[in-house]
């Protein structure tokens, strides 16, 4: 069997991680051969947005770097496609998977399903309901090509089901890890969708105790548990416009009232903070990016997160953070009802309680249930 996976952005480095190992883990244990084939299409190349997380997570080199590189969307997903193209025409891989909801994963997912090999889409089902954000085109087109729907969660089921999937494993719910699919058919124009749970709780369950043995990030910044906010701000939607971003600056400014706000500055976001060439926005303590580990002992350290980034809000969930989205809306609507989350625009100082919660997105074993499932269903074509 031979699945080639299809990662690009910083959060598919962390996504592709757990998957990675569950595959190792099921090798191990099991008769049928699994060979997989990593591209990266090189949509993040500094080393803080990517090889700092092949290093930290110990996952070999990409077998193959397209080197894509940034541009305009439809350059830079063209560019994907056609250069994805030829490493699957080569390699003729029997799966393809791909990751969340970046360029990479639309260029991934429209490549290999006109080469009618199987798309997997692990983090399926996520809707803002904004064509606004460049996420949502990307989820809802990889959403209707894809073969095998992995859900992080019963709303995100919810959301296929309004659009018409109709072949969905027990009605939504979260699957048993070791599930029998011996009933189910892979059908290219019949998608089959499952509740995997999310495989960023997976990570951060095994990042916790590495990032408390490991990072130093306390120290080096000179920083005392729960004695600062945290920031990350990088969406389109909040950094193209140097006065929004202006905005959103002196807003967190002037609600967080601890002394330091850590902002790890994504790429994206410094363009326009040159274009800005504000000197200092008072409390806000600009950093490069970190690594994996030392942002998670970041966030459980933090009083507070101020934060667009999807994953970090659902971090703050799990670590039990109160977490402010900078954002109109949010996929993540589960965070919000349970009372972790409050829309920036609705957050007053009576947040910071947390209310009583259950986890909304599986039990961190979603990788196990991804390979199981992606093994089953293959390997019977193999069979045929
Ligand atoms: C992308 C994803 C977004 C995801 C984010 C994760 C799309 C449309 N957006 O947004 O969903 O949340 O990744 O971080 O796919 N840059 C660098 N160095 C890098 C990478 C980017 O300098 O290593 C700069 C470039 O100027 C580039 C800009 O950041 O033009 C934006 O990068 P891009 O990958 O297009 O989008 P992100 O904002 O990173
Ligand atoms: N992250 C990180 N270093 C940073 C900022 C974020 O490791 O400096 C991690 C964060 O903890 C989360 C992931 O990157 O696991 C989220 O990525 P990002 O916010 O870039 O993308 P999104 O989740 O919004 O797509």
């Amino acid at each position: 069997m031979k699945i080639a996976h299809i990662v690009g952005a910083r959060p598919q480095f962390i996504k592709y991680f757990p998957v990675h190992r569950a595959f190792d883990e099921f090798s191990k244990n099991s008769d049928i051969k699994v060979k997989e084939i990593l591209i990266h299409t090189g949509q993040h190349y500094d080393y803080a947005m990517s090889e700092v997380f092949f290093k930290e997570f110990g996952i070999k080199s990409p077998d193959y770097h397209l080197g894509v590189g940034s541009g305009y969307h439809g350059q830079q997903t063209g560019q994907i496609i056609a250069k994805t193209e030829e490493v699957l025409l080569k390699e003729r891989p029997d799966v393809v998977v791909v990751y969340g909801d970046t360029n990479s994963t639309l260029g991934g997912a429209l490549t290999a399903i006109k080469l009618h090999i199987p798309v997997v889409h692990v983090e399926a089902g996520l809707r803002s309901f904004n064509k606004r954000m460049p996420e949502e085109i990307n989820r809802v087109l990889t959403d209707h090509v894809s073969t095998v729907l992995l859900c992080p969660s019963e709303i995100a089921v919810k959301n296929l089901r309004k659009e018409g999937f109709t072949e969905i494993a027990c009605e939504g719910k979260l699957i048993p890890p070791d599930i029998q699919l011996s009933t189910y058919r892979v059908d290219l124009s019949s998608p089959l969708v499952f509740n995997v749970g999310d495989v960023m709780y997976d990570v951060l369950l095994h990042a916790l105790s590495v990032a408390e043995s490991k990072s130093r990030i306390l120290e080096t910044l000179q920083l005392t548990p729960k004695s600062y906010a945290l920031m990350t701000i990088h969406r389109a939607e909040n950094t193209d416009n140097p006065v929004k971003l202006d905005e959103l600056f002196k807003y967190v400014n002037n609600v967080a009232s601890l002394s330091e706000i850590i902002f790890p500055v994504h790429p994206r976001t410094k363009k326009t903070l040159d274009e800005l060439k504000v000197a200092s926005y008072g409390k806000i303590r600009m950093i490069e990016p970190v690594g994996y580990f030392d942002m998670i002992w970041l966030l459980k350290n933090s009083a507070i997160v101020f934060t667009d980034s999807g994953g970090l809000q659902k971090e703050a969930y799990w670590l039990e953070i109160p977490c402010v989205t900078l954002r109109e809306e949010t996929e993540w609507v589960e965070t919000v009802e349970s009372g972790c989350n409050v829309l920036y625009k609705e957050y007053d100082a009576t947040f910071h309680k947390l209310l009583f919660r259950r986890n909304f997105y599986g039990d961190g074993k979603a990788a196990q249930r991804i390979v199981n499932v992606i093994t089953q269903l293959f390997r019977r074509i193999d069979e045929v």
